[in-house]
């Protein structure tokens, strides 16, 4: 296919510049695409092409092979795809195992981690996360279902050579996103709950049923960067909103600081109680509050209540840039309320989680809280997500985690 005729002027700007989406509007003419799901070659690259979506191609495996080998334009029967690349994904996924693996594993610790980001990964709509053998496989896309055999094949290959033993799997299809690829959204009924030993602490996990699929993995090295600014400015108590089953406030409380963690979710703190629990720490040392965080922080504001740090975790306020002002509106009472309630000295983390806020965004409306608040600022640190979940340079759709490190005077 000549690219240069195919798409538009924008569309081959991105092609060019290694953005691994190319929608529907960035081809002049679609009829040019083949109309069945399947993997198809444009330009130097492999796509996944998913003919009922707006996000019709997602780059497949990287551009520095060498595919010229194969010198076919598209590959719709899965038994062609293994021959292709069965080999390909097998050593790739071994590749990427090792190296996450490495860099996130320590000690003792069982293998919890992101094995396969999306797009990230360069294996766009499959999401894979490791708990223990248990593999919590979330299928995204049009295309992942019609090669699912093929990517199980691989998974359990690699998997059983890295690790030494056979995975299980746990096949997610209850995302919403499927309904836009035109596949069905399927609950699954039933999952198990396990002990995970997980950056030095033990949690009580259901791989595939929780939030996420089933722990904030992404957050990792946030959790222990949150201790290590505490032990830095001596600061103990803490309020950790927005805390799910005991993220930030479990590291910090096991660090004999005193942690109140507030959440919405009942089943959230009663896990965060159990792990508080089986990590033998206090019920003096960890509370938790089922409350809203917006009438929390106001009501400790009209208090006049003070704390030493304050960790602020929310879900994405924002899933499309529409809803950015408002987003950002709430982003900034959040923030503006825990400047007030900080002591002098204090620590604010604070957390985003949308790739529709920037850094710039985020900045802005900082800056604007600190001013508001006639409070000074310092920006510690910016951090993004764990090294399992890192962004793609070319995708900044997967640039979405943000936690900024602000010391409060
Ligand atoms: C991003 S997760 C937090 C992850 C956690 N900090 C960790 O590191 O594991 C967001 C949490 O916010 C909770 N939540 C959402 N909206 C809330 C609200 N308005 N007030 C209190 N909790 C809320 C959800 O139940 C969820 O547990």
């Amino acid at each position: 296919m000549n690219t240069k005729t195919l798409l538009t002027n924008k569309g081959f700007e991105k092609l060019t510049t290694g953005h691994p989406w190319l929608l529907n509007h960035d081809f002049k003419d679609l009829s040019e695409l083949p109309s069945k799901t399947c993997l198809v070659h444009v330009g130097e690259h492999w796509f996944f092409n998913s003919p009922m979506s707006k996000i019709r191609l997602r780059r497949f495996g990287p551009t520095t092979r060498d595919w010229k080998k194969i010198d076919i334009d598209s590959i719709h029967d899965p038994l062609q795809f293994e021959r292709f690349f069965g080999d390909f994904l097998v050593q790739t996924l071994i590749e990427k195992l090792v190296f996450k693996k490495d860099v996130l594993i320590k000690g003792n610790e069982d293998l919890c981690l992101r094995w396969v980001f999306s797009e990230s990964d360069l294996l766009p709509g499959l999401i894979v996360d490791i708990f223990k053998n248990k593999l919590a496989c979330q299928i995204l896309t049009a295309p992942v279902q019609l090669f699912w055999p093929v990517f199980k094949d691989a998974l359990e290959k690699a998997f059983t050579t890295v690790q030494k033993q056979k995975p299980e799997f746990i096949e997610l299809k209850n995302s919403s996103v499927r309904t836009k690829e035109g596949l069905d959204v399927i609950e699954t009924e039933e999952f198990s709950s396990d002990w995970y030993l997980w950056n030095g602490l033990y949690w009580w996990m259901t791989p595939g049923g929780e939030q996420k699929t089933g722990a904030y993995l992404d957050q990792k090295i946030n959790h222990k960067e949150a201790v290590r600014w505490m032990e830095n400015l001596n600061l103990s108590e803490t309020w950790d909103l927005c805390s799910f089953e005991g993220g930030f406030g479990l590291h910090i409380a096991k660090s004999e600081r005193p942690v109140a963690a507030v959440d919405q979710s009942q089943n959230a703190l009663e896990t965060a109680k159990k792990n508080a629990q089986r990590n033998e720490i206090s019920e003096r040392s960890y509370t938790t509050i089922r409350e809203d965080i917006f009438t929390f922080l106001r009501r400790q504001y009209d208090n006049k209540a003070t704390v030493d740090t304050i960790i602020l975790d929310p879900p994405s306020f924002v899933k499309s840039k529409m809803e950015l002002a408002n987003a950002m509106k709430g982003y900034k009472e959040l923030n503006l309320r825990s400047m007030h309630c900080l002591k002098s000295g204090g620590l604010l983390v604070s957390c985003a989680c949308s790739h529709n806020v920037s850094r710039e965004d985020y900045l802005y409306m900082l800056r604007s809280a600190a001013h508001d608040t006639r409070r000074t600022v310092h920006v510690l640190d910016v951090k993004g997500p764990s090294p399992d979940h890192s962004p793609l340079i070319n995708f900044p759709e997967s640039n979405y985690l943000q936690a900024w490190f602000l010391r409060i005077e």
